[in-house]
């Protein structure tokens, strides 16, 4: 199994925002999880990503333990994140955002290829290569931590919200590359408030309340459970 989390705890001083979460994430499948605010679905990814310590617990990516290593280990491994408000290098031109994506390779032609792919896949990206990434609106700097998450040439991705504020349009395209890289063979973890873009791409999805997974399952049993329906879909 590639990604595992085995009684992951998060600790916020006296918060207790992750109280005991176990979620696998099968070999080349998209995972979805969904929550309320607050429920520390962010927390999960962060501890994943090495962004943040766990306080009890283990995370494991193929047969190595990640739990303990920074951010710039487990990149080594493999595992890209487009974190929650998707933080781009403000100072930093569009370009050298992507390029840096790409810093834990060394393989120069593929590196270019994959700059071109990005450009073709976004084309305003493209367009404001040369502009720094602060001066991007909102929209563009999504599409921006998408791909430069993708310049990692991930085996491993995690999304936080990744379509948030993005277009219908984008929202649209960024489906399609997901599924594209699930065919590739890439393992996603991927944190959406957005439930039809969640529920259509996952093949099993956990819905964590305070900090605890309260209902996990695949998409239609998720569905047909009433608690979903009545607090996510409105029915
Ligand atoms: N750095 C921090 N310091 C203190 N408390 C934090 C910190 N980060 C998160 N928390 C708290 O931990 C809990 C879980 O936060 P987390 O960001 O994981 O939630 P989330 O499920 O991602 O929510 P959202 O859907 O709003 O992004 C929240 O109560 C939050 O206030
Ligand atoms: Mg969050």
């Amino acid at each position: 199994m590639p990604l595992l989390i085995k009684d992951l705890h998060v600790r916020y001083g006296a918060l207790e925002a992750v109280q005991g979460v176990n979620i696998t994430v099968p070999d080349g499948k998209v995972v979805g999880i969904l929550g309320a605010n607050g429920a520390g679905k962010s927390s999960v990814l962060k501890a994943v990503a090495g962004t943040i310590r766990s306080a009890a617990g283990e995370i494991w990516l193929d047969d190595k333990r990640i739990d303990g290593m920074g951010p710039h280990q487990s990149i080594k491994l493999g595992l890209a994140t487009v974190p929650e408000g998707r933080r781009v290098f403000a100072g930093m031109t569009v370009e050298e955002n992507l390029r840096l994506g790409a810093y834990s390779r060394n393989d120069k032609p593929g590196i270019e290829q994959d700059l071109q792919t990005m450009f073709e896949r976004f084309p305003i990206l493209k367009e404001r290569r040369k502009q720094h990434a602060g001066t991007l609106s909102g929209g563009e700097q999504g599409q921006l931590a998408i791909a430069r998450a993708l310049m990692v040439r991930p085996r491993f991705l995690l999304l936080d919200e990744p379509i948030q504020g993005l277009s219908p349009v984008i929202t649209d395209l960024f489906f399609d590359i997901i599924l594209k890289l699930r065919d590739e063979g890439v393992t996603i973890m991927m944190v959406e408030h957005n439930v039809h873009f969640v529920l259509n791409l996952s093949s099993y999805l956990y819905l964590m309340e305070q900090g605890k997974v309260r209902i996990e399952g695949e998409p239609k049993e998720l569905t047909s459970s009433e608690y979903v329906q009545m607090m996510y879909l409105g029915r």
